[in-house]
């Protein structure tokens, strides 16, 4: 395991689902001296924060309010937080919000929320050196697809910048009908190559993108369209597809304290699954290797960083 001892960890949006149960997890590690809750809104982190002590009982949780869609606010929380975080946990997100409305950096709000604030996050920690050892990206599922559940690969002609680019301002539906869980998977997949490329960058820290999972007891599903939130909360988990809270929760946890996991890589469920064991999801989908698209991510991305 990482050595966290008297360590800090910074998790986005942790005032519920997935992210607060992190918080939980981190916490019931003895060397974990304190816990930066970035939330965007202080009241429901003031209650998080609350049901966290109580249920840990311990009193190592502060509150960062950082609205990770706004890069000012972003901004303004690095800026507020003291000192290093030994392990940030990149899980804020929005699954399916139903519109492609951009946000003042003009960029959707599924690339805002997912990538884009987590990206000013990461390198803003970077460049100040002030990331001790472990960046863990949630990712998902969505960004290799499932074929069995009709879950569509993002898949592009050329991968170039142009073409991520138009992924992130939300051209690439321009002339398409638009697909809100496909946009979801495109942010994810441009989200997990920038992370690849930002590992080559600093060989000596551990930057991984890892998938919590089909998950239930989360709010995720909520704002999804009603066949899909119907999937979500009661076939999904009939089947055997998904798992509770604890275990998607724990994937980000393994993620920041499990070494073994590879610098660069991406791990969720093996190909066509979306729980059971890690894996490396380049093993069958070889694009999340090439380091030419991953450049390209993280160019077509800084387009949109002012
Ligand atoms: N659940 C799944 O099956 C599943 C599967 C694959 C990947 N994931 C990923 O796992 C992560 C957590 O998902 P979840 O299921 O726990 O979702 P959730 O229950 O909806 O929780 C999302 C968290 O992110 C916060 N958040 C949303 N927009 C934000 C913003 N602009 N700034 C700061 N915080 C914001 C929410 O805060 P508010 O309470 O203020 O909205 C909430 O704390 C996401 O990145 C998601 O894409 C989830």
């Amino acid at each position: 395991m990482t050595d966290l001892n008297g360590k800090t960890a910074l998790i986005t949006g942790a005032n519920a689902g997935i992210g607060k149960d992190v918080a939980r997890q981190l916490a019931l590690r003895p060397e974990m001296a304190r816990i930066y809750l970035a939330c965007r809104n202080q009241e429901r982190a003031t209650t998080a924060k609350a049901e966290l002590e109580a249920a840990t009982g311990r009193r190592i949780f502060d509150i960062v309010v950082m609205d990770v869609a706004d890069l000012g606010s972003v901004r303004a929380g690095l800026a507020a937080i003291d000192g290093s975080v030994d392990a940030l946990v990149m899980n804020a997100g929005v699954i399916g919000p139903q519109s492609m409305d951009l946000t003042t950096d003009g960029v959707t709000t599924v690339f805002a929320t997912n990538v884009l604030g987590h990206v000013v996050l990461l390198e803003g920690l970077l460049a100040e050196g002030r990331l001790g050892g472990v960046a863990v990206l949630a990712g998902s599922e969505a960004a290799r697809g499932v074929p069995k559940l009709r879950m569509a690969r993002p898949s592009f002609v050329s991968n170039s910048a142009d073409e991520l680019a138009t992924v992130i301002d939300g051209s690439y539906f321009a002339s398409r009908k638009p697909d809100f869980q496909l946009a979801f998977g495109q942010a994810k997949y441009i989200g997990t190559l920038w992370m690849a490329y930002l590992a080559r960058q600093h060989p000596d820290r551990r930057l991984i993108t890892v998938s919590p999972g089909a998950t239930t007891g989360t709010q995720a599903s909520n704002d999804l369209a009603l066949p899909l939130r119907v999937a979500a909360k009661y076939v999904l988990p009939a089947l055997g597809f998904s798992h509770k809270l604890d275990v998607g929760a724990k994937r980000l946890v393994d993620g920041a304290t499990d070494p073994t996991l590879s610098s660069g890589a991406f791990y969720a469920s093996a190909a066509n699954k979306l729980s059971g064991p890690l894996v490396d999801q380049a093993d069958f989908f070889p694009d999340l290797a090439n380091p030419a698209f991953q450049e390209h991510a993280n160019e077509a991305i800084h387009r949109f960083i002012t």
